[in-house]
């Protein structure tokens, strides 16, 4: 679904925006997380626009101190650096078989399964590995 909303011609310019548009468009439900309190308010405002304030939620915190281990899709537009520092957290907490969709930017040494170029960004796909054991 959010390369579907990517290669839109009319492109959204942030996930948040894509979390709105998915949630109007498909009725998905979504959590987004950022830890700056402007992004949260411009995006919880667009939700209220939107009419999907029961659909999406936009909260404050810091992904490193957040729990998103029910996520079944999480989706990343965070920086090189915090992709990788977040990888074992990914990796340890969500279920096997959880996507991971990363925007822009690659998990350092853990190759994608996909690399796709839709108008001009590049998404990256991940699947959550079986545990070691398991
Ligand atoms: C490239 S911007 C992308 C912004 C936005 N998520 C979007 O979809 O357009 C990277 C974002 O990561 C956020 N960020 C950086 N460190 C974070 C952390 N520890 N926890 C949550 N968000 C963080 C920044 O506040 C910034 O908004």
């Amino acid at each position: 679904m959010l390369i579907k909303i990517l290669s839109a011609p009319k492109s959204c310019t942030t996930l948040f925006t894509i979390a709105v548009t998915a949630a109007k468009r498909f009725g998905i439900r979504a959590t987004g997380i950022d830890i700056d309190p402007q992004r949260i308010a411009e995006a919880n405002d667009n939700a209220r626009r939107n009419g999907v304030s029961h659909l999406v939620q936009f909260r404050q915190d810091d992904l490193f101190k957040a729990n998103f281990s029910e996520a079944s899709v999480v989706t990343l537009y965070l920086l090189p650096d915090l992709n990788v520092k977040l990888r074992p957290r990914l990796l340890a907490e969500l279920k096997p078989g959880t996507r991971i969709v990363s925007h822009q930017f690659d998990m350092g040494t853990w190759p994608p399964e996909r690399k796709l170029e839709l108008n001009g960004r590049t998404i990256y796909l991940w699947t959550v590995p079986p545990r070691q054991g398991s």
